[in-house]
């Protein structure tokens, strides 16, 4: 049986993919997760043992990471601190994990001739104007602007480095902002949607025009395992779903679908350096692998999405005051 080590496995975004490869490869999954603040267990669970071991560590352990990679065939490396406002707070820890973290991970695929596919964001190219009829492609030139997006276009640029240089076997994929189950609450529609069902208003940074690409996580996920099943190493694949929509129309969505006044929310201090745009052009996932998104209905997604957290309160309950206490401090 193939063998894959999942970095970041307890993530919102790793434990999606984790529930996706259990349900459509018969391959062994092996998570690597150091269990930060924004780790949780309860995001694997109900899954088979025999098919899904956890490993509790930190991806900058050299020797840990050398000891799984030597132990498997395909390493899938999500695990990252993902939160902008987060590395506008304390860029260190992203530092930490994102660049000496994938450099552990690259050093140890080389010694043991892995494949690595890393993910990553398509924040590395920085933004675009509203009315720019470009969207991001492979070809765009990097150009963050975070300390968080800044790392993983390090990181990015590591993984070519390692490819170039030293023969690794590796792919890139970078997708826009995902949304569904298990996301951790300080990103923006899981906050909303906590905020509405605990009485609070919801947050817009700034006059909220600012636009984000929404794909499902499991569209993400499912085009993860079409770069396992058929990228070529080397290349870079841009992952996205058609899905812009500006974050007052977000909020404004949201508080529909739940119920409230289309106006009952509040305009916060906008985020220092805050990107205008995103959009991804994914036209050379969708030709030269044949991937294409299932989940094209934005609200359908959200209603079910607002269900989930309705749901799951005990899951996302014991954080909410330490996450309002953070942004409230920050006037957001
Ligand atoms: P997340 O913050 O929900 O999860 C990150 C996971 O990594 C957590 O389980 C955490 O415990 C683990 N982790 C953090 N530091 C670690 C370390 N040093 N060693 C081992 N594990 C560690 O993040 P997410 O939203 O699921 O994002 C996952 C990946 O996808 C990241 O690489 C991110 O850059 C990328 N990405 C995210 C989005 C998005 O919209 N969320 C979009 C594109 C790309
Ligand atoms: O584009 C991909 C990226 O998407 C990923 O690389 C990141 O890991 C992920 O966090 C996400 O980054 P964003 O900064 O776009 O996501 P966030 O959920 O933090 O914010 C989305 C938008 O909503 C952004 O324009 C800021 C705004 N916002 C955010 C919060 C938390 C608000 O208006 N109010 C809020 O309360």
């Amino acid at each position: 049986m193939q063998r894959i080590l999942v970095t970041g496995g307890a993530g919102f975004i790793g434990s999606n993919f984790v529930r996706l490869a259990v349900a459509n490869t018969d391959r062994h999954i092996t998570v690597l997760d150091a269990l930060t603040y924004a780790g949780d267990r309860a995001t694997l669970a109900e899954l088979p043992p025999d098919r899904v071991a956890f490993a509790h560590g930190n991806v900058a352990d050299a020797d840990l990471v050398d000891r799984l990679v030597a132990d498997t065939d395909t390493v899938v490396h999500f695990a990252a601190e993902s939160h902008n406002d987060n590395s506008l707070r304390d860029p260190s820890p992203f530092l930490t994990t994102n660049l000496i973290g994938t450099y552990t991970l690259l050093e140890a695929v080389r010694r043991h001739g892995v494949r690595l596919h890393h993910i990553s964001t398509d924040e590395v190219y920085g933004d675009l104007e509203l009315d720019d009829p470009e969207r991001f492609t492979e070809a765009t030139a990097y150009n963050p602007s975070s300390p968080y997006s800044a790392t993983k276009a390090g990181s990015d640029l590591l993984v070519r480095a390692w490819v170039r240089s030293f023969g690794v076997q590796a792919t890139i994929s970078n997708c826009s902002n995902n949304y569904g189950p298990w996301q951790h609450i300080e990103k923006f529609i899981p906050r909303q949607i906590t905020n509405v069902l605990d009485g609070r208003r919801p947050k817009l940074y700034g006059a909220g025009l600012n636009v984000r690409d929404w794909i499902h996580v499991d569209d993400h996920n499912s085009a993860v395992l079409t770069i396992l099943e058929r990228g070529e190493s080397g290349e870079t694949y841009l992952i996205g779903a058609d899905g812009e929509v500006d974050n007052k129309t977000v909020i404004e969505t949201i508080l529909r679908l739940m119920g409230e006044p289309a106006d009952a929310y509040d305009h916060v201090t906008d985020r220092a350096g805050h990107d205008l745009r995103y959009a991804i052009d994914s036209t050379k996932l969708r030709t030269e692998l044949g991937w294409q998104p299932r989940f094209s209905d934005f609200e359908a997604g959200l209603a079910a999405t607002i269900d989930w957290y309705r749901t799951h309160e005990s899951w996302w309950r014991p954080r909410k005051e330490a996450i309002e206490a953070a942004y409230a401090k920050a006037g957001q």
